[in-house]
């Protein structure tokens, strides 16, 4: 009778440290789920009152117990029923007004209905949280999470119950030295559940993640790749793909396979996606997917074997409808029409991984995308803790959006200055990236030598690299507008470069000569030259101004022209085109 007991208590014991590690479930919305977005009760918690007790010492009975007074003596201080509720997902500067300037931690709680069938297993999805949380289920720790950007994903089936659960969410935006990014950066600070929170059914055994890609080195052959979640029988995968005469049955022996094909290729002129069903016993899962090549060749960029040019644009991540964190299709959808009417073939998603729906609207779209990781400025490079901070959000970040066809630039960093510790930081990246991924090009914002008139590309980095991004302000931060022409630019690496950024502000509305700064003369006076210097520019072969609307900042204080707003934008936050906009679409019309 005792060995049973013991048996029971060391299964539940497994069963605690198999739910506690992450799962990566590929394509969350072809899955069997539940949506937690909606309105989530709150507690804001400046001092961790809810984690550690006195003596700052962690807190058993901390606010992801969700206790309850049991008599009317009984001291319970605190209570997210009477408190206030926060709109999940969404960032809270933007929803209460005492939470704007607010870096700490809330306390998130959501009840929900669970019945258990069969011996299904349940998994519960956070499109990201905003800087770090930690995940309870009824009052256990099921998972933590660092990094505000990138998906992650618990399971939860042993600490579910049949009836009344709650989900507690410990969210911190404190931002650290150590942290990635670290803590100065010239965009908000937007803390909170900032995207979509999914509840996911998938039977005991089921397809957790799969990779469907052209051969980088053969545009005739698909690579399949797919990965089962549980004990194997011995049941084949079944994969088709109708318009291509696909039909596989994958045996457990063989989960990875290649095929001859030839299938239209997705590009932007012809952003065809094919129809894929996966399916192992009773689960099925369908996508769309578009297959591509995308390489280099000396000093050009090849999509499909043909020369490409970027006309490119950079975003952050702010809802061109409501302002704050995007994260809504609508989101999306607005911003890449915004992104069509300036004639624009790619983006540059800056400075972090963005939601899933602007990349699948990209590709739909036929609009390329540039992905960063938040590596930004002044990194802790010799910091191990950020290192494993940035090559999982690194891992993160490719392994959600790895079967996207519009997804053709993994960037590694931006601005990161000059130093040993930081090459051998990002080259570690590198590595990484090219270990898990070797069907797209690797590039980073890098830095720049200025003599005279001449600006030389000669970063250690971009030996790395597959294309050099470069970040360039000439006539806003160095020279003046009308200097830009006579700059003559030189390259010590025989690859493609791409302007990541160029630019300057304008306070929309605010008219004058081109010489009186903040006007939109005087930025529309930057496109012109700008764009005169880089057309003579024979190794560029992309551009990615920034950006495309203003976007708050901590760093932009100056009252009544920016008031916490970077104005670099070729939209204000209000909507309205500035004439450099035009100055672009023109540019880009004839390009
Ligand atoms: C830098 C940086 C951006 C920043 C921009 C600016 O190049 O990459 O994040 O917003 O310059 O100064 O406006």
């Amino acid at each position: 009778m005792k060995s049973l007991l013991y048996l029971y208590i060391l299964s539940l014991f497994c069963m605690q440290i198999i739910s506690a590690q992450p799962v990566r479930i590929q394509n969350i919305g072809a899955r069997d789920t539940t949506s937690l977005n909606g309105y989530w009760k709150i507690i804001i918690d400046p001092y961790e009152n809810g984690y550690y007790d006195y003596r700052y010492q962690p807190n058993p009975n901390g606010y992801f117990k969700n206790s309850k007074a049991e008599s009317k003596s009984d001291l319970v201080e605190y209570n997210f029923d009477e408190s206030d509720s926060l709109l999940v997902p969404g960032d809270w500067n933007t929803q209460i007004e005492k939470l704007f300037l607010y870096e700490g931690t809330v306390w998130y709680k959501k009840s929900f209905q669970y019945t258990p069938e069969d011996d299904n297993r349940l998994f519960i999805n956070f499109g990201a949280v905003n800087y770090n949380a930690i995940v309870y289920v009824n009052g256990n720790k099921v998972g933590e999470h660092t990094g505000g950007f990138t998906q992650f994903c618990n399971e939860i089936t042993s600490f579910a119950q049949e009836g009344e659960n709650f989900i507690v969410v410990k969210v911190d935006n404190k931002r650290l030295r150590e942290g990635v990014p670290t803590l100065n950066t010239d965009w908000w600070n937007y803390g909170g559940i900032t995207r979509d929170v999914t509840l996911i059914t998938t039977p005991s055994t089921f397809i957790e993640d799969y990779s469907i890609q052209l051969d980088p080195g053969n545009n005739q052959k698909i690579n399949f790749k797919v990965d089962i979640n549980g004990m194997e029988d011995d049941m084949p995968v079944l994969i088709n793909i109708p318009e291509l005469f696909i039909s596989l049955t994958l045996p457990k022996s063989m989960r990875e396979f290649s095929i001859v094909s030839i299938p239209d290729h997705w590009s932007p002129q012809n952003p065809k996606l094919y129809d894929v069903v996966i399916q192992y016993n009773k689960e099925i899962i369908k996508d769309k997917i578009g297959f591509r090549t995308v390489e280099t060749r000396g000093t050009d960029m090849l999509l499909n074997g043909m020369p490409v040019f970027l006309k490119g644009i950079s975003i952050h991540e702010e809802s061109p409808i409501k302002g704050g964190r995007a994260n809504s299709m609508d989101d999306a959808v607005q911003t890449l029409k915004r992104v069509k009417e300036l004639g624009c073939n790619f983006v540059r998603l800056a400075h972090y991984p963005h939601n899933e729906n602007i990349i699948r609207a990209a590709e739909e779209a036929g609009i390329m995308v540039w992905s960063e990781i938040p590596v930004y400025w002044t990194i802790l490079w010799d910091n191990e803790e950020t290192y494993a901070n940035a090559e999982n959000q690194l891992v993160e970040m490719i392994e959600r959006d790895k079967n996207r066809a519009n997804v053709i630039i993994w960037s590694m960093a931006n601005e990161t200055p000059r130093s040993d510790q930081r090459l051998k930081f990002l080259g570690n990246l590198i590595n990484k990236t090219r270990q898990l991924d070797s069907t797209r090009l690797i590039s980073a914002a890098t830095e720049l030598t200025y003599e005279g008139n001449t600006i030389t590309l000669d970063d250690p980095l971009s030996n790395l690299l597959d294309v050099i991004g470069a970040n360039e302000y000439i006539g806003w931060y160095s020279r003046t507008p009308d200097d830009a022409p006579l700059l003559k630019w030189e390259s010590n690496f025989n690859k493609p470069l791409i302007i990541s950024e160029f630019g300057g502000g304008a306070l929309a509305g605010y008219h004058g000569d081109k010489d009186t700064r903040w006007t939109e003369e005087y930025q529309e006076n930057i496109y012109v030259n700008q764009l005169k210097m880089l057309d003579k520019i024979p190794f560029l072969k992309g551009m990615s101004p920034w950006i495309l609307a203003d976007f708050r900042s901590p760093r932009r204080p100056l009252s009544n022209i920016q008031d916490f707003w970077n104005r670099k934008g070729l939209i204000s936050n209000n909507g309205e085109k500035k004439k450099a906009f035009y100055i672009l679409q023109e540019y880009y019309s004839r390009k």
